[in-house]
């Protein structure tokens, strides 16, 4: 099924996430390889996420200059946090002025879109019996869904074409600053696997997958601090404690946090970003729970059942980040706890996505107080469903801690 998506959609199986066998391994491990060269995990990209934090407190401390709070819709503020950290590590830049912010906005709204129908019955519907999509209840859907999927696909060869400009000055550095310029280096040692369109499908998948989740994530931990006021004072103890107000909160700060982790942990339980995970195909007959399942099936392990099992986490729809913590005071691991998925097709991207958690997460909490406009209409944590779930548009009122 997966197959026949592929062909209507990319011309044949092209990308990382919805392809599997040779293709799958070597541009996964290419992708891992490159992204371990730009410093994930360490020192390198830390200093990436801490500079687009630094424009992102500016403008902020602007919007509140001499005020003592401001009333805005902080989501955009994120997104484009977000979308600037992985568009440094795929192409080398991010939005910072008006104009560019302007169009990554139309970018977003069009990401967040095709999130959305991407788990529409009648888009699935139109994808896999192709006759249906010329059903009138299904062709304006499906047709605004092709339009959605080919505005990103445009994006992504926009940014190959601006890199192939240079493409001889990148080889003479043979020191490739972002992801693009990695693979196009690749591409010249005359790796045949390394083509053009498959690029285009690499940043399709990492620009869709990088961005939504962990914006959204952050978003709604906004949502849970502003429904729990218990949570919020056990945050601002901590950090008061542990760090203070005259610095920044770095990496290795990560494990003196206790609480502020079991807040994050909380968050991406509660949150459960990916209800039903993405589609797998089983590559032999498997046994599951006393049922066959044929080769060649499609499954979709759904995340829900497992950050939902009130077995492991008793009163799953209560948010407890202190289920995090043991007797002793310390972080407790729980084995459970899989936003990201297990196994080989585990997330690409999550040692980007946690250190991106921690640190925005952390730092904002830690330089800004957040108080809903109405005591008595507290923001809903209402989910929109989707590919991955969405927040609720709201507002909320932003104050200097200090
Ligand atoms: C809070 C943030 C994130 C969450 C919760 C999340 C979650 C997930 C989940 C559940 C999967 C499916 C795994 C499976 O098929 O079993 C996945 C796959 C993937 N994610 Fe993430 N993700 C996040 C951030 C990111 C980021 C920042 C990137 C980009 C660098 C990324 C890139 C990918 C890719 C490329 C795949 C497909 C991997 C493959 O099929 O081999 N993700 N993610």
């Amino acid at each position: 099924m997966v197959g026949k998506h592929n062909d209507i959609l990319r011309d044949g199986d092209y990308g990382v996430i919805f392809v599997d066998g040779d293709r799958w391994r070597e541009h996964r491990r290419f992708a891992l390889q490159v992204f371990r060269n730009f410093g994930m995990g360490r020192g390198l990209m830390e200093e990436k996420i801490q500079l687009e934090l630094g424009f992102m407190f500016d403008e902020l401390n602007e919007m509140i200059g001499t005020k003592k709070s401001i009333t805005i819709e902080p989501s955009s503020i994120f997104e484009v946090t977000v979308a600037n950290i992985i568009n440094q590590l795929l192409f080398g830049y991010g939005y910072h002025q008006k104009e560019e912010k302007e169009k990554f906005s139309k970018m977003k709204d069009i990401v967040a879109k095709y999130m959305r129908m991407a788990v529409w019955p009648t888009i699935n519907l139109g994808l896999s019996f192709t006759p249906l999509q010329y059903f009138p209840f299904i062709k304006p859907k499906y047709d605004d869904f092709l339009k959605t999927h080919n505005a990103i696909f445009n994006y992504c060869n926009e940014q190959i074409k601006m890199h192939q400009k240079n493409l001889s000055e990148i080889m003479s550095k043979n020191e490739p600053q972002d992801y693009v310029e990695a693979y196009l280096c690749e591409a010249a040692k005359g790796n045949e696997q390394f083509t053009e369109h498959q690029l285009a499908y690499m940043l399709f998948d990492f620009w869709v997958a990088g961005q939504e989740t962990t914006a959204n994530t952050i978003i709604f931990s906004l949502l849970y601090f502003l429904n729990n006021p218990k949570v919020q004072t056990k945050i601002y103890e901590e950090l008061d404690t542990v760090i203070g107000c005259d610095r920044r909160i770095t990496l290795s700060d990560k494990t003196s946090l206790i609480y502020v982790n079991a807040f994050i942990n909380e968050v991406q339980r509660s949150v459960n970003l990916l209800p039903i995970n993405l589609m797998h195909r089983t590559l032999n007959d498997v046994k599951v729970g006393g049922f066959l399942i044929k080769e060649n099936s499609t499954i979709t392990p759904m995340l829900s059942a497992i950050l939902y099992d009130e077995k492991v986490f008793p009163e799953p729809r209560k948010f407890k980040p202190e289920r995090f913590i043991n007797a002793n005071g310390e972080l407790e691991k729980i084995d459970e706890l899989i936003p990201f998925s297990i196994g080989k097709r585990q997330c690409l991207g999550e040692s980007l996505a946690r250190m991106e958690l921690f640190l925005i997460i952390s730092n904002f909490f830690n330089q800004y107080k957040l108080a809903p406009i109405d005591e008595t209409n507290i923001p809903s944590l209402e989910k929109i469903p989707g590919l991955t779930v969405q927040p609720i548009n709201f507002e909320c009122k932003i104050l200097k801690r200090f």
